[in-house]
């Protein structure tokens, strides 16, 4: 059902972005040939995906670790739930690697055999939320908020592409032994990114040399992806989304707690008590608790 004022689609329950969705795809996820060697990148929205993106294209592509191939980041790890481009998954080669913001509760049925690895990236909700309300009044497909304020309250009500934040994250961890799933934090992620590699080669079981994670590393950092085309999604704004894009970046900013120069004080004790109530008893340490 379309939501004509904020542009979202609720599908099965969830908000997605009313553009480009795969709705075909979607009405028979569980038709999806899931191969055994798949890889599928799960994230809430603004939680690091490009970032990973990049790091898992890193990882299992020489040629794009060595950019001897220009292909951009969004092809080697494409939308699984979204057409930015036509692409045929069945006739893609192996190793296929996805991104997709879905819900445990819709993706195809292979993956809650086992079939492939999954990997959710999760990050601290102010930050994600922040970093939300730059991306909304960058892409004039959302609904622009003049105020945190006003996102706020879109997002605690999961009024978004990704619905709640706090239902996203704990659907995915409380099913979690159904999947062959790592759970790997932003903040941690940030905090070291040469272990965050490793971690991740080591559940792909991908072997790669010293030298190789080196490389892996320093075209995963920041810096280096603002300034390179392939992986900071500067071109596929331009060119695919199909609409003028307001002032921003993807790689906007790229830190952790930025939220505290956005949010008040009051804003901070809301958020924090409502976070207590949505995940109270949840099993999950949180990184950014531990500082
Ligand atoms: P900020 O808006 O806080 O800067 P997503 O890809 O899920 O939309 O997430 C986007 C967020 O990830 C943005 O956060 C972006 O800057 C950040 N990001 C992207 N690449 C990064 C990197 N290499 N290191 C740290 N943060 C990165």
């Amino acid at each position: 059902m379309a939501d004509l004022e904020t542009n979202l689609l609720k599908f099965k329950g969830y908000y997605f972005r009313n553009e480009r969705f795969n709705i075909n795809l979607l009405e028979n996820t569980d038709d999806f040939e899931v191969r055994d060697d798949d890889v599928f990148l799960v994230t809430y929205p603004k939680s690091g995906t490009i970032w990973c993106q990049q790091i898992l294209s890193l990882i299992y592509f020489e040629e794009h670790r060595k950019r001897t191939e220009h292909l951009e980041t969004a092809d080697r790890v494409p939308y699984f739930e979204y057409m930015f481009e036509k692409l045929d998954f069945d006739e893609s080669p192996s190793p296929r690697l996805f991104t997709t913001h879905l819900p445990y509760y819709l993706v195809p049925r292979g993956l809650k055999n086992k079939k492939a690895k999954i990997i959710y990236v999760y990050r601290n909700p102010k930050d994600v939320m922040c970093s939300y309300f730059y991306f909304v009044n960058m892409l004039p497909i959302f609904k622009a908020a003049d105020t945190i304020e006003e996102f706020m309250k879109q997002f605690l009500e999961g009024k978004v592409m990704g619905s709640l934040w706090f239902d996203h994250i704990r659907g995915w961890y409380e099913h979690r032994s159904h999947f062959n799933i790592q759970f790997m934090a932003y903040e941690e992620m940030k905090k070291d990114l040469r272990s965050s590699v490793l971690k991740l080669c080591k559940f792909l079981g991908k072997d790669l040399s010293g030298e190789a994670v080196d490389d892996v590393v320093r075209q995963a950092t920041f810096e280096s992806m603002k300034d390179d085309p392939l992986a900071n999604y500067e071109n596929v704004l331009n060119t695919r989304v199909g609409v003028t894009r307001r002032e921003g970046h993807f790689l906007r900013k790229g830190t952790i707690g930025d939220w505290k120069n956005h949010m008040t004080v009051e804003q901070n004790e809301r958020f924090d008590k409502i976070f207590q109530e949505q995940m109270k008893d949840f099993p999950l340490q949180f990184l950014w608790d531990i500082n």
